[in-house]
């Protein structure tokens, strides 16, 4: 069993962290939401006949699409390759993610039982996790490694309805209709996510990002009361590792004080959401996003002046990682995506 490395010196000064911290930056750091993946042809190649999740089990295969991108954009940050349903599977949980789908569960969760029968998760769990982290670590040198975890609403939408939803439908009748089971749910994600991430954190990731994709299908009022504790849950318990935390979610304008309540040191904004806007409602935070990722498909120079309107904005928020405002689109142009990097880290602050 290898050991984690020792924190290497050049990280505390890397545009990430200081941008994370609060701190002065020499240029606006940035990376992208599913930069490793399928918008790449070298992330095409390795992944040939090989299955998602089985590819997020293999160490060496992990650690090498968590590095294209870094060697294709040279963002400031990674992020690894992993993905939310991972832990689940990983404790026993009979699931796949389908090419085109996303993930599918066999036996969809609906009683106190169901929820009863999926087990903790330890770090014996996840060997391959701590494994690729260490590697990457290793590799990555001065590029913080950014670990990941979905959060306990967007996960418990696929283990409930069984797959992708669009309207969380058996999710939220669950929610306001069996709260004692929703309530175990809940605290049973939190559980795993939070320790599927110090898994990460533990291994040498310096930052951590908790994905609420699907935040955005609740009420301010409903997003408080019955998902937001099991958010900050997983949150505080990241925070006694002393690393910084992003909460993302699409669609979340009206909860963004919300999601920077439950904890996070960033918060992260889709594109809907003019970034000055959101800075102002989460106050003493630092903010991430928030281009529009179909400006990518725009003429470079209609791009880059967005952009520009994105990092001008960001310049108000205690500290600000330029992103777009989703995933990136599978068809994006990887040397579209290059030039946008070149651009925001070139972009003169002073
Ligand atoms: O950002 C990265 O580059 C790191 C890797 C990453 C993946 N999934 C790899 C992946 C991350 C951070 C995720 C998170 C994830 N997974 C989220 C939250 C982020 C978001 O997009 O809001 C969600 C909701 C999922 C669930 C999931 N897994 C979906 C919706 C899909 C896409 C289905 C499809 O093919 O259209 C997946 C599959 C998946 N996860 C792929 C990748 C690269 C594609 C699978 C493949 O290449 O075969």
């Amino acid at each position: 069993m290898s050991r984690t490395p020792a924190p290497d010196l050049r990280l505390a000064d890397s545009a990430f962290l200081k941008a994370a911290r609060g701190e002065p930056v020499p240029h606006t750091p940035v990376w992208y939401m599913r930069q490793a993946g399928r918008s790449l042809p070298e992330y095409l190649k390795v992944r040939e006949g090989v299955g998602m999740l089985e590819s997020c089990m293999d160490a060496a295969l992990t650690t090498e699409i968590t590095l294209q991108p870094v060697r294709r954009y040279g963002v400031d940050a990674a992020v690894f390759f992993s993905d939310i349903v991972l832990p689940l599977k990983a404790v026993g949980v009979d699931l796949d993610i389908k090419p085109g789908i996303g993930p599918v569960v066999a036996e969809p969760v609906r009683t106190l039982a169901d929820v009863e029968a999926i087990p903790d998760l330890t770090p014996e769990h996840v060997p391959f996790i701590t494994e690729a982290v260490q590697a990457l670590v290793r590799e990555l040198g001065g590029t913080p490694l950014l670990g990941f975890a979905g959060a306990p609403f967007t996960v418990a939408s696929y283990l409930v309805e069984g797959g992708p939803s669009k309207e969380h439908a058996r999710t939220k009748a669950m929610m306001f209709g069996a709260p004692d089971v929703w309530d175990a749910l809940m605290r049973k994600i939190a559980g795993i996510a939070a320790a599927f991430l110090e898994v990460q954190v533990r291994a040498g990731a310096s930052a951590v990002q908790l994905f609420d994709s699907w935040a955005g299908a609740l009420t301010p009022a409903d997003y408080v009361e019955h998902v937001q504790r099991h958010s900050a849950r997983v949150l505080a318990q990241i925070g006694e590792l002393g690393v910084p935390r992003i909460h993302f979610g699409v669609g979340t304008s009206n909860l963004l004080g919300h999601l920077g309540d439950a904890g996070a040191d960033i918060v992260g904004v889709d594109w809907r959401t003019p970034l000055a806007d959101a800075i102002e409602r989460v106050g003493d935070r630092g903010v991430q996003g928030n281009l529009d990722p179909t400006l990518v498909f725009a003429p470079t120079e209609v791009m880059t002046a967005r952009a520009a309107e994105v990092i001008e904005a960001g310049r108000a928020a205690k500290g600000h990682v330029f992103n777009l405002g989703h995933g990136v689109i599978p068809s994006t142009d990887p040397d579209q995506l290059k030039r946008l990097t070149e651009f925001v880290q070139s972009y003169p602050l002073g």
